[in-house]
């Protein structure tokens, strides 16, 4: 058995492992070994997660800016024991319910999840950070789409999401995913964050926030910051910056093109590098026609 992504995460990136591995730098893929793994928009991790089983990873550092997603990454390398056991009494006590009093317990944790933040450390472990977790994990596993979506005062406020039998503590691929963790450290932080692991030996996995397809910012509010034009212009310096330390970068984002064949965002941004595009699935749509197979971009600093 493998580990995969504890949570359900918009922009989950399992439908283009396969081209990603491909456009690995060809002495990873002859020596399965990489020295130094960074990954600083891990999301649910799912590269990470693939990687680490057929890869030796040396070292890993995976960042992302959303606390609540670094703690419970961070509870389940060091509590992950604890975090089953409430998982477990969360769920048995959630599915013997009928769908209506499923509804009201799903809107009681949210009130729960949502009050505990005006009072939480998240740069201190405590055991508060257990419940959030576990809290986090419930949320993700009964919410309309595994969305991650919050109010302006940083309030969770995805709805209830119909679900038959929803799996909320999948006990073992926790413990994988407890295992995957053991050698890797977990940042909170701004990706810029990530410079101060990368260095001549590092691979670096970018999966920034989708560029809205449709004008819209709906699928890339991960957070209550968001991420626009402004941000891919600084991550595309970014990647400038960690080129020239050496780094092997790989990144991958939505291509506009799929909408606008005159939208030379990312071709301009990208110019000087190693731009692809690849058909993926893309399953996060508003609108259910839209979803099927579109171009994403993959862009390299190396060949
Ligand atoms: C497309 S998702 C990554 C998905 C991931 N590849 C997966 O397999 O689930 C982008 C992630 O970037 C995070 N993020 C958004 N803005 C960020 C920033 N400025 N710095 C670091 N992480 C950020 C979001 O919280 C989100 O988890």
């Amino acid at each position: 058995m493998k580990a995969k992504p504890f949570v359900k995460w918009v922009g989950g990136k399992a439908q283009l492992l396969l081209e990603l591995e491909k456009r690995l730098p060809q002495d990873i893929l002859e020596k399965k070994i990489i020295p130094r793994y960074i990954e600083p928009f891990v999301g649910g991790g799912a590269m990470f997660f693939y990687l680490i089983t057929k890869y030796k990873l040396e070292e890993s550092f995976l960042l992302d800016n959303n606390p609540d997603l670094v703690i419970t990454y961070d509870v389940i390398k060091n509590h992950h024991q604890k975090l089953i056991k409430k998982l477990g009494e969360i769920e048995d006590d959630h599915l013997k319910r009928s769908e209506e009093e499923r509804k009201e317990n799903f809107y009681k944790i949210r009130e729960a999840y949502n009050q505990q933040l005006h009072n939480f450390n998240f740069n201190l472990y405590d055991t508060k950070w257990i419940d959030r977790a576990v809290y986090f994990i419930f949320l993700n596993k009964t919410c309309f789409n595994g969305l991650y979506r919050q109010n302006s005062k940083g309030e969770f406020n995805v709805p209830f999401g119909r679900y038959k039998n929803p799996k909320i503590c999948d006990e073992n691929n926790l413990k994988l995913v407890n295992k995957a963790l053991k050698d890797t450290e977990l940042i909170c932080g701004d990706f810029t964050e990530s410079a101060s692991y990368i260095n001549n030996n590092s691979l670096v996995y970018m999966d920034p926030p989708y560029r809205p397809l449709n004008g819209t910012s709906y699928f890339t509010n991960y957070s209550k910051d968001g991420f626009d034009d402004e941000d891919q212009n600084k991550l595309a310096n970014f990647f400038k910056e960690m080129d020239k330390r050496g780094a092997n970068l790989i990144l991958s984002n939505s291509d506009p093109k799929n909408q606008d064949e005159q939208d030379h965002f990312f071709d301009d941004l990208y110019a000087d590098y190693n731009l692809e595009r690849v058909l993926a699935k893309r399953n996060i749509n508003r609108d259910a026609k839209k979803r099927g197979f579109i171009n994403e971009l993959i862009v390299r600093n190396y060949f």
